[in-house]
């Protein structure tokens, strides 16, 4: 006990310079629960979740004061410090995330098959405990999105949202020289909700390992952020470098809002189902209290949405909210006893994530990872057939049209020299090599659970499900040692590989490797409600309207159709920011 209230004493002295050295950080912490007991029984939109998009949706539509905005979110608030200092990115998150793994993914060792899920469950969701790297996928990325059949989502499309959200802190001068830090101010903003910046304080190191990218022709870029998200570049994170803390969308978008009287944000509640009237026209949500969930028989309130019902729960569990109210595939709604509103077989598949394998960041095409090999494995992966690696439940033929037209995009985005295949972050004070592969091709599934539809879905990356992701994990790790082999890393560093280990060499044991070490996800689930015609698959059309239904639209990560070759955050507050624009109708 004694021990206990010295830890407790403790955290509260270490957290009382922060907070008193800068007193506005106390601001960043403003909120405005409400109470159960204060909720109204209906509301213009009810927001289903308030993560990252949430809240970005819930400040615009609040901005009218004639509109009425509910947002249920299952986590709390987290007024903890730890949540802004930068230093406790890897602090125990437990408390704030959901507990769940994967079911077995079969392409991989037998000790490695069950991967774990990481997911928010906070007020400000991902954004309140990711790693705070921020940045953009090439232009080519967002311009497949359009090329599967969504005028407006390209690059152009996006990027005054890209804009809108951020604001670009100046690196200092003297920095900037030392380490040739270049940026384009251009695509950031100047007044928007989250600080973008570039960390000045860096290793000397890091000048040697650029120069070892160059030696194997990566070339500079001034941004990666301006749709050039290739080659070498410095990314910017979303940190706010005044008072080295980091931005998120709590204190961006919700903090300054707060008091907002026709914004209620209720937390510690789940939001179980959307309910339809008979002309498949959404009338509301039904919800129950968190700690009563364990409990059969407890109590489950109805509120009812006057406009729209707005689904943010995020990649993972707005597939599974969506299903638990009839929309989804028949045959799994079906099983799970689920009464069909609507048949979408696309609601929960074409899941990506970007899995990593690691060797004890440029962004590379894959003619500079792999010169020998690189249009062989693009031209075979683009010579599957397209239906051969998909997972069992893709029985729909829209979801097979859907991964078709994808293959071609992705398969020709493999051989261009603007776009990449492969991301290694770098610091300069690493012995170790992230290695992202960021066109995954494998496609993977997020269903109900039907035995019990209120369990955590079942999630399956399928990770490494076409060998054609194996085969660029292998040769990821082969440029890992090209490079520590260049003449200014090799001299500089000496490095010695210790994982997977200098004698791990031939294609086999490579193989081995891939598959017993790679990390199934970046914490970047996506595409289980993805945006694309119907046709193809797709759940959500280019105003982000749920098909078959009238009244519900999905704002989240869940609608990008292919992942982009970038960490999320970024890109789910510009896709956030379009949706709140198509919502009030200017588009
Ligand atoms: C650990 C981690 C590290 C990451 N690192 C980075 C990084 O460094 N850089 C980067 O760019 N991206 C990173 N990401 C990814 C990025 O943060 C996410 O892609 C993004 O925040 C997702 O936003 P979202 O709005 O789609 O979902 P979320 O922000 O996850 O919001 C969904 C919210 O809905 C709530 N919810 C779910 N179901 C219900 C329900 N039934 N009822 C009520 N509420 C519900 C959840 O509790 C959650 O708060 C990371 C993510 C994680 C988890
Ligand atoms: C997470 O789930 C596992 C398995 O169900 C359980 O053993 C563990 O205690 C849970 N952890 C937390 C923090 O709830
Ligand atoms: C900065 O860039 C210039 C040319 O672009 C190069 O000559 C110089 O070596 C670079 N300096 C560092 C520290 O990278
Ligand atoms: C190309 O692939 C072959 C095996 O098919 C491998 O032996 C070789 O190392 C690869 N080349 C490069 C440059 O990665
Ligand atoms: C599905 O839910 C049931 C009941 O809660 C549980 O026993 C079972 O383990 C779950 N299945 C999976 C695959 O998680």
């Amino acid at each position: 006990m004694a021990k206990l209230s010295k830890v407790v004493f403790l955290w509260k002295v270490l957290s009382i310079p922060l907070a008193t050295a800068y007193p506005q950080l106390q601001n960043e912490f403003k909120q405005r629960a409400v109470k159960p007991s204060e909720i109204k029984g209906s509301y213009d939109y009810v927001i289903i979740g308030g993560g990252q998009s949430g809240l970005v949706v819930a400040n615009r539509l609040s901005e009218d004061p004639k509109v009425s905005v509910l947002v249920v979110e299952y986590g709390y608030f987290d007024d903890s410090y730890d949540v802004l200092d930068i230093q406790k990115v890897f602090r125990d998150t437990t408390h704030t995330k959901y507990n769940l793994t994967s079911v077995p993914q079969t392409q991989l060792g037998e000790a490695n098959q069950v991967q774990s899920v990481p997911a928010a469950a906070v007020v400000g969701g991902g954004s309140a405990i990711n790693g705070m790297f921020f940045n953009r996928g090439a232009a080519d990325d967002y311009d497949n999105w359009e090329k599967l059949g969504n005028p407006g989502w390209g690059f152009n499309g996006l990027l005054p949202y890209f804009i809108k959200s951020t604001t670009l802190q100046i690196p200092d001068a003297a920095f900037a020289k030392e380490f040739n830090a270049t940026w384009d101010e251009k695509v950031y903003g100047k007044n928007g909700p989250i600080q973008a910046s570039i960390y000045p304080v860096q290793y000397p190191a890091l000048k040697s390992v650029w120069t070892g990218f160059e030696e194997l022709g990566a070339e500079r870029q001034k941004s990666g952020d301006d749709g050039n998200a290739h080659g070498l570049f410095w990314a910017t994170r979303s940190i706010d470098d005044r008072t080295r803390t980091r931005s998120y969308a709590r204190t961006g978008y919700y903090a300054p809002v707060a008091e907002r009287k026709n914004l209620d944000l209720l937390t510690g509640w789940r939001v179980n189902t959307i309910t339809f009237d008979k002309k498949k026209q959404a009338t509301g949500i039904n919800m129950q209290s968190r700690d009563s969930i364990t409990d059969a028989k407890a109590k489950i309130t109805s509120i009812k949405a006057r406009k729209e019902v707005i689904l943010a729960a995020g990649a993972l569990h707005t597939p599974q909210i969506l299903q638990r109210s009839g929309v989804g595939p028949a045959s799994l709604l079906q099983k799970a006893n689920v009464p069909l509103v609507i048949d979408l077989p696309g609601v929960g598949a074409n899941m990506q994530d970007h899995p990593q394998v690691t060797m004890i960041v440029a962004l590379l095409p894959l003619s500079l990872v792999s010169p020998a090999n690189y249009t062989s494995l693009a031209k075979s992966y683009l010579s599957q057939s397209s239906a051969a690696y998909l997972p069992a439940s893709y029985s729909a033929a829209t979801l097979k049209a859907g991964y078709a037209k994808q293959q071609k995009l992705l398969g020709s985005s493999l051989l261009r020299k603007d776009n990449a295949a492969l991301e290694m972050p770098f610091a300069g004070n690493g012995g170790y090599y992230l290695l992202m592969l960021t066109k995954p091709v494998s496609r993977g599934t997020i269903n109900i659970n039907t035995s019990n539809p209120y369990a955590e879905p079942l999630v399956d990356f399928n990770t490494f499900g076409n060998p054609a992701d194996l085969a660029i994990a292998m040769e990821a790790f082969k440029f890992g040692r090209v490079l520590h082999n260049t003449k200014t890393i090799s001299s500089t560093f000496h490095p010695v590989e210790l994982a997977p280990g200098a004698q791990v060499a031939s294609e086999k044991d490579l193989e081995k490797a891939a598959r017993d070490t790679v990390v199934s996800t970046t914490a970047h689930l996506s595409g289980t409600a993805s945006l694309m015609p119907r046709e193809l698959g797709g759940v959500v059309d280019t105003e982000l309207k749920v098909y078959g239904v009238k009244g519900v639209r999905v704002v989240d990560a869940s609608v990008m159709p292919l992942i982009p070759g970038a960490h999320l955050c970024s890109t789910v507050y510009a896709v956030a920011e379009k949706a709140a624009d198509l919502i009030k109708g200017r588009k």
